[in-house]
């Protein structure tokens, strides 16, 4: 079978750029561990601010020394404001959404949720670097949604 030579260089070309794309979704979640969500929990909107773990949210540390830092995202504001952990130890982010959808995004980390009513998301994570994080809401929600924003101070460990 003839293939004509610009006709090849294009076969070439695409089959390039697949081994290229695959190549950077395994390099990234190897090396930056990103990673599709996997986490699927349901909760029901109307009455997760009257009855449930989300009623106060906040940071909560088990007896056995495991951090749970439970949060509601709203309109237009997360809640805590504010969220102190410690540094170099694994915490755990569970959060939902009363009214509609809005993001997690914690600047400079790869710490990305989608938070949509009806849902918990959460993910695991360990901060090694002292410092303010950003928080910031990266779904668009409503009229104030560039003013949603939060804080995550991490604390050196003591
Ligand atoms: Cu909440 Cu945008």
């Amino acid at each position: 079978m003839q293939v004509e030579r610009y006709e090849r260089y294009w076969m070439w070309a695409a089959t390039g750029m697949l081994v290229l794309f695959t190549g950077a979704i395994v390099a990234t979640a190897l090396a930056g561990s990103v990673h599709p969500p996997s986490h699927v929990e349901t909760v029901d909107p109307e009455t997760l601010t009257v009855t449930g773990e989300f009623v106060s949210p906040g940071v909560m540390t088990a007896p056995d020394g495991r951090i749970t830092v439970v949060m509601r995202a709203e309109f237009y504001v997360f809640r805590p404001t504010v969220v102190r952990i410690p540094a170099g130890r694994p915490v755990r982010f569970r959060i939902t959404s009363p009214d509609v959808l809005h993001g997690f995004q914690i600047v400079g980390t790869n710490v990305n949720l989608t938070v949509a009513p009806g849902y918990v998301s959460e993910v695991t994570t360990t901060f090694d670097t002292p410092g303010e994080y950003l928080v910031v809401c990266n779904e668009y929600c409503g009229l104030a949604h560039h003013l949603m924003q939060g804080t995550v101070i991490v604390e050196a460990a003591p």
